[in-house]
């Protein structure tokens, strides 16, 4: 339960465009991620960055001449574009630039980089990056589409804004923590391909005035984890994301809520469509009774007595258990969490008694008085809690707890689908 990257074996071709500074940047995160890099270049992509730069970076000798043999500075044997070819579990040109897409369509291989990626059985995700119009260009187009229509291929970006060239359109080499996420989708197996995923993430704010609200301490890294990990896995993502700081996800369908009640309405609509639904948000359960149209000013509380009336908010899950029994089926699969300061036997109970009451098929508790996990940590202790079973796994990063919670909801589609 580790990141895809996690020891891939990553060959990262770098082609010579103005965009290939910010491959270094690729490359470092790439390693951080805990991929094995090696780096390819063109002879154009020395002339803009130098090879010893990824050199330093990888610890690794970089690939520039297609005539090089394995003894130079690889294994002592064996052709070098082969070997690296052989050893990919990935190829990642970033950029790729409209010379190096031609030339891939046309299955040239008249230098290092071109000839790995003719010659390799792996994966690829590809980086454009170029000017808009030589982008926009028919040939151009034709190329990549040649290219994307082999199986294993993945085009990330490119983006579009104000470009190198001083032109402003689609150009730009996608962001590299993008296209780091795009190497770890094609490192993942695609179980969850052709399925809607609804996750929720986040507090929800409840007005009292319009400065001020009830909230509380979710930050939203749990669900945000939860939709990576479905992303990766291949589903169409729709996050309904409450306030929160958390970096939102590129791939992701976002929906803002505020509310309960506004996350409500928002789940109801895309739980519609949706296959699986994950309830990871920390919606608040009560909201201020009516909400004062000026700023409460401290006189006119101290004078009344300073109680705030409190409404109850609409149990958004329970109304999804409800709306499914309902209809006698099996869809969507429902999973929500259980926030509890309470471990051990009293943490399954509870969690088995939300499990029961809001008619879900799997209960996700974590007692978020731990100091290690929980709420804003990077990491989480969870018992995954079905009807007949309970689950505990260890502390585990975000991402490593939403991998094991996929895992679960792929066993229950199976279930669902016999
Ligand atoms: O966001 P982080 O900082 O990463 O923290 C993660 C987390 C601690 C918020 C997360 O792991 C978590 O526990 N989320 C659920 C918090 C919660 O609201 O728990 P609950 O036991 O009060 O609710 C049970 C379930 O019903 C939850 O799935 C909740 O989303 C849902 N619910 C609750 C109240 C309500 N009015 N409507 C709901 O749908």
């Amino acid at each position: 339960m580790t990141s895809p990257l996690s020891d891939a074996r990553v060959v990262l071709g770098v082609c010579g465009g103005i965009a290939a500074y910010k491959s270094a940047e690729l490359c470092r995160l790439l390693d951080k991620a805990g991929a094995q890099v090696s780096v390819m270049m063109t002879a154009s992509a020395c002339r803009f960055i130098a090879p010893l730069t990824f050199h330093a970076l990888t610890g690794r000798p970089v690939l520039t001449d297609l005539y090089a043999m394995a003894g130079d500075h690889g294994d002592g044997h064996g052709i070098d574009h082969i070997r690296v070819a052989d050893s990919a579990d990935v190829v990642v040109l970033a950029p790729a630039t409209a010379t190096t897409i031609a030339r891939l369509a046309a299955g040239l291989a008249d230098d290092a980089v071109a000839a790995v990626c003719l010659a390799t059985r792996a994966k690829m995700v590809l980086a454009p990056a170029m000017n808009v119009n030589m982008w926009q260009h028919p040939i151009t187009q034709r190329n990549v589409a040649t290219i994307a229509a082999r199986e294993g291929v993945t085009v990330c970006g490119p983006g579009a804004g104000f470009l190198a060239c001083r032109w402003t359109g689609p150009g730009r080499m996608a962001e590299p923590a993008d296209i780091v996420e795009a190497t770890a989708r094609a490192l993942t197996v695609q179980d969850l391909a052709n399925r809607t995923v609804v996750v929720t993430a986040g507090p929800t704010r409840e007005a009292i005035d319009p400065m001020r609200f009830l909230s509380n301490r979710s930050t939203g890294k749990m669900g945000v984890a939860i939709a990576r990990s479905a992303l990766r896995r291949g589903a169409r993502v729709i996050l309904v994301a409450g306030p929160m700081a958390t970096e939102l996800l590129p791939a992701a369908e976002v929906v803002r809520a505020h509310s309960a009640r506004e996350m409500e309405a928002a789940v109801r609509d895309a739980a519609s469509a949706a296959d699986v639904v994950i309830m990871a948000a920390a919606v608040a359960d009560f909201r201020a009774a009516e909400i004062a149209p000026q700023k409460l000013a401290k006189g006119d509380v101290i004078r009344g007595g300073a109680t705030l009336a409190l409404a109850a908010n609409p149990d958004i899950l329970a109304g999804l258990g409800k709306a499914r029994a309902e209809t006698g089926g099996r869809r969507p699969i429902l999973v929500g969490f259980a926030a509890e300061t309470v471990g051990g036997d009293a943490l399954i109970a509870r969690a088995r008694q939300k499990l029961t009451t809001k008619q879900v098929d799997l209960i996700c508790a974590n007692d978020v008085s731990a100091k290690d996990a929980g709420f804003a940590s990077e990491h989480n202790r969870v018992v995954l809690v079905g009807p007949t079973t309970a689950e505990a796994l260890p502390l585990l990063t975000k991402d490593d707890v939403a991998a094991a919670i996929l895992d679960r909801v792929v066993d229950l589609i199976s279930a669902v689908d016999g």
